[in-house]
């Protein structure tokens, strides 16, 4: 069932291993997230992007900005849907009737926090299973913290992250740095 009118097809308590869920914070979403997501479907067939709205790291977005770059993404593959998601993870598999995790690991110091998540994870949810992916070769330094740097002091993302979100990191920086003058 779904209670948002998107595209799930779980009813309360049902498990389907079908379906997998790559959380994250995605401010913004990058090439990196991108390709780990259409890796991601390859493995299985439904696929939910969910994007956790109660981050402790603030944001440049609002949740809602995020979840709206990335529809805009996917609107049209039936296969990844995206949600927002509060409070502990293995909640909002419980929610939607999974049990997998989908992560990417850029290098090894991507890999005592990622383990540990698993971990506590699988504690709270003994059912749940962390898949790792790996990202394309070419995305492994991205993260959005040095996107969103990078722009904030001029440079250019062109290629990095989607065209539409690139746009709107120019938009944000723009703002802020040349205020509208009376
Ligand atoms: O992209 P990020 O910021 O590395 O994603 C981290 C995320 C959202 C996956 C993680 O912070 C998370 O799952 N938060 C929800 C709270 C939770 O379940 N915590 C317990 C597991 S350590």
């Amino acid at each position: 069932m779904n209670d948002s009118g998107g595209k799930t097809v779980t009813s309360p308590g049902e498990t389907h291993a079908h379906v997998a869920v790559y959380p994250g914070s995605f401010d913004p979403i990058h090439l990196g997230h991108v390709a780990i997501v259409e890796r991601a479907t390859k493995l299985f067939p439904k696929v939910i992007v969910a994007v956790l709205e109660n981050s402790s790291k603030g944001g440049l977005f609002t949740p809602d900005e995020r979840l709206e770059m990335m529809n805009e993404l996917w609107a049209d593959d039936p296969a990844i849907e995206v949600r927002s998601f509060n409070g502990l993870l293995v909640n909002f598999l419980r929610d939607v009737g999974s049990r997998i995790v989908i992560r990417g690991i850029r290098a090894v110091s991507d890999f005592e926090y990622e383990f540990m998540m698993a971990l506590m994870n699988r504690r709270l949810y003994s059912d749940a299973e962390t898949v790792f992916l790996t990202p394309k070769e070419e995305y492994t330094y991205l993260s959005s913290r040095v996107i969103k740097e990078v722009v904030a002091l001029g440079g250019d993302v062109t290629g990095l992250v989607p065209e539409p979100v690139r746009l709107r990191l120019e938009e944000r920086y723009r703002k802020a740095t040349h205020p509208p003058t009376r």
